[in-house]
C-alpha cells in the first residue's frame, strides 16, 4: 500500500477507535475522505467491522453502516499497516490519569514509536487526544529518535510534522458536533501541515483558528476547565438559592441572557462527571503546579464538585431519615444523558454511597445498565437492575433522578405515584417540570429551585415542597424583562 490514494487526496488514518476516534473516522469518511480506522483491540475492530459501534452514541450506527457500504472506511487492528498506508495520522488513543492527577501518556508514546518505525514518506501526526501542553514536543522527539531522523538547524524535522487539533465533541452529541463544530483549533509548525488541515476542515464552513502547537493543546484544557468552572459556580449558586428561596434556573437565565456569560453549562445538579472534565481538570492543575502557577481556583471547582454527592445524600436523608433498609428507586446511571458511559459518573457515586449506607436500590437507565452491572454487580434485595422507570419506582420510599435523560420528563407521573410506597421525587438534575410532578401529588425536591428545609423560619408560611420562593423570583425576573 502507498500512502496516497489514486486521486492524490491524502489518505487519513485514525489511530484509536474510542469515543473520539470512531466519530472522527466516520466524520471524515462521510466527508469523502478515504479513512483507515485502526485500533490494537482486535475484538473492537471486529465489532465495528460488523457494523456495530462499541458504545452508544446517537446516529453513529447509521453513519458506520454508510461508511462501510461506501468503502470509504477500512478497519484494521494493525496500527503499523494504517500508519504506512496514510499521510495524515490522527492520534486518538486514551490518556487516562495517574494517581497523581497527571495524564498517563504511555499510549501516546507507544503510538509515536510505532509511527517512527513505519515512516515510509511524509506524515502529518495530529494529536486529537486531550494531552498536556508540550506533548507534541515529546511526540516529535520520540518519532525523531526512533526514526533516526535529524533535526534541521531551525529545529524542524524533515519527514514529518506534528500538529495539535483538539477535539471538542460531547458524548451524546458527537455526530452533530463532528459535522457542525463551533470552531476548529489547529496548532501547526509548518505551512505544509497548515495546508493539509485546512484542506480537511475548510468544507465544514466553521471558523478555523490556526495557532502554535502549545496554544492548541492549552486551548482544550482551558475549554474543559472553564466549562467545569461554570458548572461548579452554578452549583454553589444553587446552594445559596436554596437557602434564600431563590430559583437557580431563573438566576441562570437571568445571567445567561448576558452574552458575556451565556446560558449553557449553567445547569445545577449533582455535579459533573465523565471521562473528560474530572480528569482534564486534574491534569490542568498538575500542569499549573509543575510550572508554579497558582491553580487555587480550579482546586475549588473540583472541591465543589466532589461535595455535590454529600449535599445530595443530605437531601435524601431529610426525606427518608434512616437510609438503611429503605427502598430507593434510581433513574439514571450514566454520567449524563445520551450516553452509556459511566466513567466518573456522579450518579454511580451516589448509588455506591447509598449501598454503603445499607439502602436497597432499584435502578434503571436507558443505556448504561450493562456497563453499570460490570461496575456494581446486582445483589438480591440490595441492588436490582430494573427493566423500566416504573419497575424502579415499585414500592419505593423515594425516587431519585440522577441522569438528565430527556425521556424521564415524559413519564406517566400518576402511574409512578401509584406504584410507590411514598410519593417523593428528588431530582438531582433539575430535569422534571415541578408543576407536572406536583400536579400528580408528588412531593418534589430539586437542586436550588426551592427551599427544602421545612423547619427554617424563613419559610414558615410556605408549605414544604411548595414554590413560594420560585414564584417570587419569577415575578421579579418578569418585571425586569
Ligand atoms: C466534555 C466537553 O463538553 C467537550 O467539549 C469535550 O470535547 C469533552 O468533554 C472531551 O474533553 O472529550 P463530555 O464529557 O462528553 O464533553 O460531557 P459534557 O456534556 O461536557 O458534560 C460533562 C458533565 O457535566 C456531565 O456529567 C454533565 O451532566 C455535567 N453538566 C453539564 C452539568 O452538571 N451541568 C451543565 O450545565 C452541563
Amino acid at each position: 500500500m502507498t500512502n496516497q490514494s489514486s486521486s492524490e487526496k491524502p489518505r487519513l488514518a485514525v489511530l484509536g477507535l474510542g469515543h473520539v476516534g470512531l466519530p472522527t473516522a466516520l466524520g471524515f469518511a462521510e466527508m469523502g475522505w478515504e479513512v483507515i480506522g485502526a485500533d490494537d483491540d482486535a475484538s473492537k475492530v471486529a465489532m465495528i467491522r460488523a457494523g456495530q459501534a462499541p458504545f452508544y452514541e446517537p446516529g453513529l450506527d447509521a453513519l458506520l453502516s454508510r461508511s462501510l457500504t461506501d468503502g470509504r472506511l477500512t478497519l484494521t487492528h494493525c496500527v503499523e499497516e494504517a500508519v504506512r498506508a496514510s499521510t495524515v495520522l490522527f492520534v486518538c488513543v486514551g490518556t487516562p490519569q495517574k494517581d497523581s492527577g497527571e495524564a498517563d501518556l504511555s499510549q501516546v508514546e507507544a503510538i509515536a514509536r510505532t509511527i517512527a518505525r513505519n515512516l515510509n514518506g511524509y506524515k502529518l501526526i495530529v494529536e486529537k487526544s486531550t494531552v498536556p501542553a508540550v506533548t507534541a514536543q515529546w511526540i516529535k522527539k520520540t518519532v525523531a529518535r526512533f526514526a533516526k531522523l535529524s533535526a534541521t538547524p531551525a529545529g524542524c524535522l524533515t519527514g514529518f510534522d506534528v500538529a495539535s487539533n483538539p477535539e471538542f465533541l460531547q458524548e451524546g452529541k458527537a455526530v452533530e458536533n463532528i459535522f457542525r463544530p463551533d470552531r476548529i483549533v489547529v496548532g501547526v509548525e509548518s505551512e505544509r501541515a497548515r495546508a493539509l488541515l485546512d484542506q480537511l476542515y475548510r468544507p465544514l464552513g466553521c471558523p478555523i483558528l490556526f495557532t502554535n502547537v502549545s496554544t492548541a493543546e492549552l486551548t482544550k484544557h482551558a475549554a474543559n476547565a472553564f466549562l467545569s468552572t461554570k458548572i461548579s459556580f452554578i452549583n454553589m449558586v444553587a446552594d445559596i438559592c436554596e437557602a434564600v428561596g431563590a430559583d437557580v434556573n431563573q438566576v441562570a437565565l437571568g445571567i445567561g441572557l448576558d452574552p458575556r456569560i451565556g446560558r449553557q453549562f449553567l445547569n445545577a445538579g449533582i455535579g459533573f462527571g465523565g471521562y473528560c472534565f474530572p480528569k482534564d481538570l486534574r491534569a490542568f492543575m498538575h500542569l499549573a503546579r509543575e510550572h508554579e502557577v497558582d491553580c487555587g481556583l480550579l482546586n475549588e471547582v473540583e472541591k465543589i464538585n466532589l461535595r455535590r454527592t454529600e449535599i445530595f445524600l443530605k437531601k435524601i436523608r431529610r426525606v427518608v431519615w434512616v437510609l438503611k433498609g429503605k427502598k430507593i428507586g434510581v433513574l439514571g446511571l450514566a454520567f449524563k444523558g445520551g450516553t452509556d458511559d459511566i466513567r466518573e459518573s456522579p450518579a454511580l457515586r451516589i448509588v455506591q454511597a447509598l449501598l454503603d449506607e445499607g439502602a436497597c436500590l432499584q435502578v434503571f437507565d436507558p443505556q448504561a445498565m450493562e456497563a453499570s452491572r460490570q461496575e456494581i454487580p446486582p445483589q438480591a434485595g440490595r441492588m436490582e437492575y430494573c427493566s423500566s422507570a416504573y419497575d424502579a419506582a415499585r414500592e419505593a420510599d423515594v425516587l431519585l433522578v440522577l441522569t438528565e435523560w430527556p425521556e424521564y420528563r415524559e413519564l406517566d407521573f400518576i402511574r409512578l405515584r401509584e406504584l410507590m410506597e411514598v410519593p417523593v421525587i428528588i431530582d438531582g438534575r433539575n430535569l422534571l417540570d415541578p408543576e407536572v410532578v406536583r400536579a400528580s401529588s408528588f412531593e418534589y425536591i430539586d437542586m436550588g429551585r426551592n427551599p427544602i428545609d421545612p423547619h427554617s423560619s424563613r419559610f414558615e408560611s410556605s408549605d414544604f415542597g411548595g414554590n413560594g420562593g420560585v414564584e417570587q423570583s419569577a415575578s421579579v425576573l418578569e418585571s425586569v424583562v
